[in-house]
């Protein structure tokens, strides 16, 4: 239960997904994925690749729904309509790329198609953004790179611990 207490929104970036001429398997994956975690899922939302939408449910999200961690799916990559990252950049308030760099990294241990991904994350006010590519697969990938350093990261954000040595102490106690 890496994940309990921790508010969760699910943002699925896709035009045929908006539209419902493709099922959203991706954001569905990565619901189940922090559910499994015990985080609570507030928020769950399907939207075009129109980076002024996007714009405005991360900030709607990040700051009227006291979301703890947005997670998007979709919209990383090369196509002209893929504006994820930009419009996630266009509200953060800090930079994290810690979360984007080591999905990149250890999915290119995978596949090296995910040097086509442009995926960003930060934060704005008390929430993080992680960006993630529109495949279940790609998801269940990225998960597993960054639930190992979400609750640590989160419980910082949240003001909960300052303590970054007792938790390390723990982890190497623990296992
Ligand atoms: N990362 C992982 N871990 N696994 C994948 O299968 N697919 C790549 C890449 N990153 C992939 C991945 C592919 S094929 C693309 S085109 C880019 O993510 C961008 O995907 P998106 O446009 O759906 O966001």
């Amino acid at each position: 239960m890496r994940l309990k207490d921790i508010k969760v929104a699910i943002l699925t970036i896709s035009d045929k997904g908006s539209r419902g001429e493709r099922e959203d398997t991706s954001g569905l994956e990565a619901k189940s994925i922090v559910e499994a975690e015990g985080a609570k899922v507030i928020s769950y939302e399907v939207i075009p690749d129109e980076q002024y939408k996007i714009e405005e449910v991360l900030v709607r999200l990040a700051d009227f729904r006291d979301v703890d961690l947005i997670l998007t799916t979709g919209g990383t990559g090369f196509s002209p309509r893929d504006v994820t990252p930009e419009a996630t950049l266009a509200v953060i308030e800090r930079q994290a790329p810690g979360f984007a760099e080591a999905i990149r990294h250890e999915s290119l241990k995978i596949t090296p198609h995910a040097m086509l991904s442009r995926a960003v994350s930060g934060i704005r006010g008390k929430t993080l953004i992680v960006n993630m590519p529109g495949s279940p697969k790609a998801v269940r990938e990225s998960m597993q790179v960054i639930l190992p350093a979400l609750p640590h990261g989160l419980q910082i954000l949240k003001g909960q611990t300052s303590e970054c040595a007792s938790q390390e102490h723990a982890k190497m106690t623990n296992g």
